[in-house]
């Protein structure tokens, strides 16, 4: 009989597919499948080479890249020399896929890896799955069924022992972390096992030299421009690059956790690994031992909207039979659409919801908050500053994330509102990764850059990188509502402008009755938009945090590329595709 190892591999992002990927462990598990659970990262080729069932969960970010913790793996699965056809024809695989149909390039990563499985030689043993972010029901619409008949597959092809049955669904999970409290006497928690912070290693610690409001006092955004003191990193840093920051959750929010909790703050507790499959949390993130203070504050995500799992773990804990009946019937496939009505479309967070279950709240292990939470996710924003023009510094603008649900209270962006309440002289741990946008090399190539908002960010970076060097043209098309209120950097572009190292075309959304978007004033450009992008090669970026404005400013490109060039619609919608295949036509957006 074939052997009963599954290994289960995700790319995730924002921990979607690892709790999908956890998900198909549990289910595995009680089929006494034996389960490896890791990031596609951690899974070198050699294993690749030697492992013979492989069930991959696979996000998709926005620009159809994927996730950071399966670029490693994504590398060494592109090089056909040591991965030739029939290399892996060992190999039986399924890939499920999680993305958002909204954006272009839907669950691509997905497909790229269910095929390049396929160039190997390996077999599929069920079709890819395509979860949507946008189904009625979220991931889970597709993620669901397609869990269910992964699993009926694998009991007809991996049948269970003669004699042994299912394990049942019952119990109470093992956690990811034992936890020792510790008394007053026992060990101190200010050091033992917090890694020494060497200079080489991410992160870096960065001083705030300045965190301003850029938007006018009566506009309804607040956006700050935040200043860092790099001079003592020893990493560089190009344009295009992002800085990722790991937000906290503010002294209040966690206030109110701990006493729904009923815990003490201030009791300090050390982790040890309880689950195989999961890592100790970066000591540099979390101290080990921390006070619970420190776990709420720096660790447990709980200002994010829980996913079904949490519900399934929580039902565990509820002795309150009113709770208990709800809290089941979430957890339950037949509750998934009053989940849904209850939780996600509402996004209502893993806070209110303990709320809502204040009994059970009360009798929660302090080991499962480490399971029922997830981690804190880091947040990325593309860097405003130039290495070459502003050296030992480096600058971000960042929107203050602020809006209304269908609940009462007003929702706010954990990282935007955590920064934009640091102090001058506070010191954060910082990354730089790099970003989806690749500026070009070819350095008096000119270039048209379309940022609205804080899209204009990555733009500042590479216009003033291009004035330090004292090259190539460039034009710039920023939007914003109203000159007063929200014009980024209008005096720099002006400067730049009246030294003539730089075109700037405004458009303003809110000063006239109908609104005047950057892809408007694009038409007014066409001439000279045409003539750099076809006539003399130039490249194309987009960046902001729209949905939308990326193909409004595409389709004002392509009608550009007919009126000026004569070309037909096919034709201009051609010549888009191979700008972006050559790299001169590129997007990041967020939100
Ligand atoms: P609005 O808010 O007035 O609609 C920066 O956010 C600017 O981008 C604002 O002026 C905003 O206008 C504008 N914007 C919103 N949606 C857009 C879209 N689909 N295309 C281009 N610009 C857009």
């Amino acid at each position: 009989m074939a052997a009963r190892n599954l290994v289960i591999l995700y790319g995730s992002q924002t921990g979607t597919a690892t709790d999908v990927a956890k998900r198909i462990r549990k289910q595995a598990r009680l089929r006494r499948f034996n389960t490896t659970l890791k990031a596609m990262n951690d899974f070198s080729l050699e294993e690749l080479k030697q492992t013979p069932l492989i069930v991959f969960v696979c996000s998709t970010t926005g620009q159809g890249d994927p996730p950071d913790n399966m670029a490693k793996f994504w590398r060494f699965m592109l090089r056909r020399r040591e991965l030739p056809a029939g290399s892996l024809s060992h190999l039986k695989f399924a890939v499920l896929g999680l993305g958002d149909s909204s954006y272009m390039e839907f669950n691509f990563a997905a497909k790229r890896l269910n095929r390049r499985l396929l160039g190997t030689g390996a077999t599929s043993i069920q079709e890819i799955g395509y979860a949507d972010d946008q189904h009625e029901l979220g991931i889970d619409g597709v993620a669901e069924p397609w869990i269910a008949q992964l699993m009926d597959n694998l009991m007809v092809n991996y049948p269970l022992p003669e004699g042994e049955g299912m394990l049942s669904d019952e119990g109470l999970p093992i956690t990811s972390f034992r936890i020792d409290v510790l008394t007053e006497t026992s060990e101190n928690c200010s050091n033992a096992e917090t890694a020494e912070k060497t200079d080489d290693d991410p992160p870096f610690y960065a001083r705030i030299l300045s965190n301003e409001r850029v938007t006018a006092l009566d506009h309804t955004q607040d956006v700050r421009f935040i200043k860092f003191d790099t001079a003592d990193c020893t990493f560089k840093y190009e344009p295009g690059d992002v800085l990722v920051v790991l937000p906290e959750n503010l002294p209040a929010v966690v206030d109110e956790l701990l006493m729904l909790l009923e815990l003490d703050g201030e009791r300090k507790i050390r982790l040890f690994v309880n689950d195989e499959d999961v890592a100790l949390p970066d000591s540099k993130v979390l101290r080990n031992p921390c006070t619970v203070r420190e776990a709420a504050t720096k660790f447990w995500d709980f200002q994010a909207v829980p996913r079904r799992s949490f519900f399934e773990l929580l039902v565990h804990f509820a002795t309150d039979e009113r709770e208990r009946e709800r809290l089941k019937e979430f957890a339950s496939a037949a509750g998934t659409d009053d989940l849904y009505g209850y939780c996600f479309r509402p996004k209502r967070t893993a806070l209110e919801v303990l709320q809502d279950f204040s009994d059970t709240a009360k009798k929660i292990p302090i080991a499962y908050l480490f399971d029922l939470f997830a981690a804190i996710k880091p947040r990325s924003f593309s860097i405003a500053s130039s290495p070459k023009y502003h050296p030992g510094e480096m600058h971000i603008l960042v929107a203050v994330v602020c809006y209304k649900t269908k609940l009462k209270r007003p929702r706010t962006g954990v990282c935007s509102t955590w920064l934009a309440a640091l102090p001058a002289a506070s010191i954060i741990p910082i990354w730089v990764r790099k970003g989806t946008m690749k500026f070009d090399k070819v350095e008096d190539r000119p270039v048209v850059m379309v940022g609205p908002g804080t899209g204009v960010a990555p733009f500042r970076s590479f216009i003033f990188d291009r004035v330090a060097e004292g090259v190539g043209h460039s034009i710039l098309f920023f939007g914003c509502r109203e000159r007063t209120k929200d014009f980024h950097f209008e005096t720099e572009w002006q400067a730049l402008q009246d030294k003539g190292l730089l075109k700037f075309e405004p458009a303003f959304s809110r000063e006239q009755e109908e609104k005047v978007y950057v892809q408007d004033v694009m038409k007014r450009s066409a001439g000279k938009v045409f003539n750099w992008i076809y006539e003399q090669g130039g490249a194309f970026y987009v960046a902001g945090n729209s949905k939308q404005m990326p193909t409004g400013v595409m389709n004002a490109l392509k009608r550009i590329l007919q009126e000026e060039g004569g070309m037909s619609g096919d034709e201009a919608a051609e010549e888009v595709k191979k700008m972006q295949s050559e790299g001169r036509y590129q997007t990041e957006t967020w939100g």
